[in-house]
C-alpha cells in the first residue's frame, strides 16, 4: 500500500480486500457504547475542505476521533483559497503541526496530488473536482459486499451525470477491480469521450437496465455545469430517472448522496428496501477508519515517550 490514497489506482485488489476486512472489524467497535480505540493516539489528522460536504467531512471527522487522533478541521468557502500558491501556503502552514495525515477536498482535479508534493504527511483525496473520490468507492464496495457477499460477476449500472462525477470515475475503477461488470449510462452530453478505456461499457438509454444487479445513480452536478447539458431537468427525469417503474424488485439501488429528489431518483425508490443509501453513509465511518489505519498505523509512529506520571514514578527494583 502506498503512502497516499489519491486514486483507486493506488490500491490493489489485495489492498482493497484488507481495507474492507479491517472496516468489518471497526464495525464491531461502532456497535459498542464507547466507539473508540487508541490506535492513533497522539497523531494529528487535518481535514482540509474547500468544497461543500456533509457526509465525507463528518465521517472523516468521526473516523479520526474514533481512532483517538487529534483532529483539526479547516473549511473554506472556496473563494479566497482557490489554487496554486495559496493552497501550497495553506498546506505548508498546516504541515508545521506535523500532521500524520491531511484529508483534502477541492473543486480542482489534481489538487490532492499537488498537496502530496507539498507535505510529508499522508494525503487522502476526499474528492478533487471531477477527477476521483477513492474513499467513496471503497465504502460503496464495502456496503455492497455486506449486502450481497461476493462482488464477482455482478452487473453494476452507473446512471446519470458521469461527465462531472468523480464518484463515477473512482467507482468504475473499483467495481471492475473487484470483478464487477460496469456499464455507464446517461445522455451523450453527460458521458465523457473515451470513458470505455476505464473498463466499462457505455449505453445512452435505460433500455437494458433490467440486466443490472445494482443501479448506481449519480447526482446531477449543477455546480460543475457551465452551459446546458440537458434540455431541462424534466426531460432528463423523463428519460433517466430511476423510479418504481424502472427499478426491478430484485435490483439494488445506490447513490452517493446528496440526492436531488425527483431528478435522478423518485421518492418511492429512495425510501424502498432496495436502497442502500443510508447504509452507504453508515459505512463511510468504518471504511475511513480502515483507510486511516492502513496509511498511518505503524508508519512513523512517534518513539515511546514516557507518560508524565512514569517519569516521576520510582523505577521498580
Ligand atoms: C459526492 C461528492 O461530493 O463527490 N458526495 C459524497 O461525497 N458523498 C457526490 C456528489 O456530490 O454528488
Amino acid at each position: 500500500m502506498r503512502r497516499h490514497l489519491l486514486s483507486v489506482d493506488d490500491v490493489s485488489r489485495e489492498d482493497i480486500e484488507r481495507i474492507l476486512g479491517r472496516a468489518e472489524s471497526f464495525a464491531e467497535v461502532s456497535g459498542r457504547e464507547i466507539k473508540k480505540v487508541p490506535t492513533l493516539r497522539g497523531r494529528t489528522v487535518i481535514n482540509l475542505f474547500y468544497e461543500a460536504s456533509t457526509r465525507t467531512s463528518s465521517s472523516f471527522e468521526l473516523a479520526a476521533k474514533r481512532l483517538s487522533a487529534d483532529l483539526v478541521s479547516v473549511k473554506s468557502s472556496g473563494s479566497s483559497v482557490e489554487k496554486g500558491e495559496s493552497l501550497k501556503d495553506t498546506v505548508q502552514t498546516l504541515s508545521a503541526y506535523d500532521p500524520a495525515a491531511i484529508v483534502i477536498r477541492s473543486p480542482h482535479a489534481g489538487a490532492a496530488a499537488l498537496v502530496a508534493r507539498w507535505t510529508p504527511a499522508s494525503v487522502i483525496n476526499a474528492g478533487d473536482g471531477k477527477h476521483e473520490h477513492p474513499t467513496q468507492a471503497l465504502l460503496d464496495l464495502y456496503t455492497l459486499r455486506r449486502r450481497v457477499g461476493s462482488l464477482e460477476g455482478l452487473s453494476v449500472w452507473i446512471v446519470g451525470d458521469v461527465l462531472h462525477s468523480r464518484v463515477a470515475r473512482s467507482g468504475i475503477l473499483a467495481f471492475t477491480r473487484m470483478g464487477c461488470d460496469v456499464t455507464v449510462c446517461g445522455p451523450p452530453t453527460l458521458i465523457p469521450r473515451g470513458i470505455e478505456s476505464l473498463g466499462c461499457e457505455v449505453r445512452y438509454t435505460l433500455d437494458g437496465l433490467g440486466e443490472a444487479d445494482v443501479v448506481y445513480a449519480l447526482r446531477m452536478q449543477h455546480e460543475r455545469m457551465k452551459g446546458n447539458f440537458v434540455p431541462s431537468l424534466r426531460e432528463y427525469a423523463a428519460q433517466y430517472q430511476i423510479d418504481g417503474r424502472r427499478l426491478g424488485a430484485a435490483q439494488l439501488l445506490m447513490h452517493p448522496g446528496p440526492v436531488n429528489r425527483g431528478v435522478e431518483l423518485s421518492a418511492e425508490v429512495i425510501d424502498s428496501p432496495q436502497a442502500l443509501i443510508t447504509e452507504q453513509v453508515e459505512s463511510g465511518v468504518v471504511v475511513r477508519m480502515a483507510v486511516l489505519y492502513e496509511l498511518l498505523a505503524g508508519r512513523g509512529a512517534p518513539a515511546a515517550v514516557p507518560a508524565p506520571d512514569e517519569t516521576i514514578a520510582p523505577q521498580p527494583a
